[in-house]
């Protein structure tokens, strides 16, 4: 106990991310890990933290992101992220991911939504993963392989039907290398027109590359709305097929016609859990996000449009609006948007708190980083789960919310020695004021850092503190999914 610490965090309350009992500590960090716990008296440090009480927790992992350009471009391009005491990201999600296959021509909606057309550069998840390397973040990241980038790979622009065996073969075979590379699983986006003629079959045909491996199978599933109980059953039907893990991305009723639905599907959901490893993440709105072409418009929903290529002057506006002063309808004003993206308002909020409070849930912001007018869960959403559901709504208990953002995160994707506050595990930890912790990202003004988030650090590194912003600090790594974990 006679080591001196690179840092010491004095007079916390200690939320390890067990879900335990919060406790009075002190906090000491040597290097890239935590190297002691409780009272620190007698130990000093280069730098010490006196943090009065408030909380110190593991830092948050965000479960669900379309990050994988945004941790390319620079440790301070996470500052939506690290505001939050996001520390990990999971990228790769809904079927887009931005290796292995490069594309020279602008690739088919919504992959050119998610990562910009002259981004997608990678012959290789070893390439990508050898960028993030040399040209490191501030926050970790864990990278999913998308079937709909492996779809172009092997299908080029005809992506209007099932695949071929031997295009389905091809997928697997890239998706199998692209794991060996490091990638920590496969996930779909089977909702977008370019992967919705995908059947079950060509799903579990590439999935079989993910047999064995300890990799998991995550999906932004066909139906959110109408079908949804159906894209469940085939989601599990996927995963025990080729005996992997699954996660449900952004778990959700959508359109009117479903809300008060996830009365329905928490059951049917717990039904599988019983006898196989499923998951979801969710985000704390009520609004969803995607390509402006995907869900067409209905007066009852109300649409914000967040980018548009054609008509960049738009991002802010509402569609119907927008419609009514070019005299069109809502349908055409957005076919002239395209490529384009918006915010809809289609869930309902009884659903939202319904599906956070279930144990099987975990946090995933699902933001878009290129937007010009995001939605605002890019900046607000682990804030706001901690400051509007936990302290102002009373929803879960601090050590709850602190939980799906951490420990229960890191158990589902594999993450060894993150997640928890012990003595041995890396030091990524975030500092915050659970009395103050509140988002301020609005759909009006929605690039907003969130107020209580006092400081981040990721393995050993201050990233982000309140007072001064975002540090230069590349303090991020690449995360390898450790498949001995899976029991969870
Ligand atoms: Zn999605
Ligand atoms: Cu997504």
């Amino acid at each position: 106990m006679a080591l001196r610490c690179d840092l010491i965090i004095r007079d916390a309350t200690l939320i390890d991310g067990t879900g335990g009992p919060r406790r009075r500590a002190d906090v000491g960090v040597k290097g890239d890990r935590i190297t002691a716990i409780g009272d620190l008296g007698g130990l000093s440090a280069d730098r010490e933290v006196m943090a009065e009480g408030r909380v110190v927790s593991p830092g948050f992992i965000d479960a669900h992101t379309h990050d994988d350009q945004a941790v390319l471009c620079g440790p301070a391009c996470m500052l939506c992220k690290t505001s939050q005491g996001v520390t990990t990201v999971v990228v790769g999600n809904c079927g887009i991911s931005l290796a292995p296959v490069p594309m020279a021509e602008r690739p088919p909606p919504p992959l050119d939504g998610v990562c910009a057309p002259d981004w997608w550069i990678f012959d290789s998840f070893a390439a990508y993963a050898d960028r993030l390397r040399t040209n490191p973040s501030s926050v970790n990241t864990l990278a999913l392989i998308g079937h709909m980038s492996l779809r172009v790979g092997a299908m080029g622009r005809d992506l209007d039907r099932p695949a071929t065996d031997g295009e389905a073969e091809r997928m697997r075979a890239m998706l199998a290398q692209a794991l060996a590379e490091g990638a920590a699983g496969f996930s779909t986006g089977l909702f977008y027109p370019p992967s919705k003629h995908a059947p079950t079959d060509e799903v579990i045909a590439v999935s079989e590359a993910l047999r064995g491996t300890g990799g998991l199978y995550v999906t932004h599933m066909r139906d959110e709305a109408d079908h949804v109980l159906d894209s469940i059953e085939e989601t599990v039907r996927i995963g025990r097929a080729v005996g992997v893990p699954v996660v449900i991305s952004h778990h959700k009723c959508a359109q009117p016609e479903n809300h008060g639905r996830s009365r329905e599907t928490l059951p049917l959901i717990e039904r599988h859990a019983a006898d196989w490893p499923v998951a979801f993440d969710m985000y704390p709105y009520t609004a969803s996000s995607t390509s402006l072409g995907a869900r067409k418009p209905r007066p009852d929903v109300k649409v914000t449009v967040t980018t548009s290529v054609p008509h960049p002057e738009a991002a802010g506006r509402d569609l119907f609006e927008l419609a009514a002063e070019w005299g069109v309808t809502a349908e055409e004003a957005a076919a002239r948007l395209m490529p384009g993206g918006g915010v809809f308002h289609n869930m309902a909020e009884e659903d939202i708190r319904r599906i956070m409070a279930h144990p099987l849930s975990m946090i995933g912001s699902d933001g878009g980083p290129l937007a010009k007018h995001p939605h605002p869960r890019l900046w607000g959403t682990f804030p706001r789960v901690l400051g509007t559901y936990s302290r102002d709504l009373g929803l879960l208990d601090l050590e709850t919310a602190v939980h799906k953002m951490t420990c229960r995160t890191a158990v589902v994707f594999g993450i060894p020695d993150r997640g928890v506050l012990r003595e041995g595990a890396f030091a990524d930890l975030v500092l915050f004021d659970a009395a103050t912790v509140r988002d301020r990202a609005t759909f009006t003004e929605p690039k907003q850092v969130a107020d209580g988030i006092v400081e981040t650090w990721v393995n050993g590194q201050s990233v982000y503190t309140h007072a001064a912003g975002a540090s230069d600090t590349p303090a991020g790594r690449l995360l390898r999914r450790e498949a001995a974990r899976r029991a969870a």
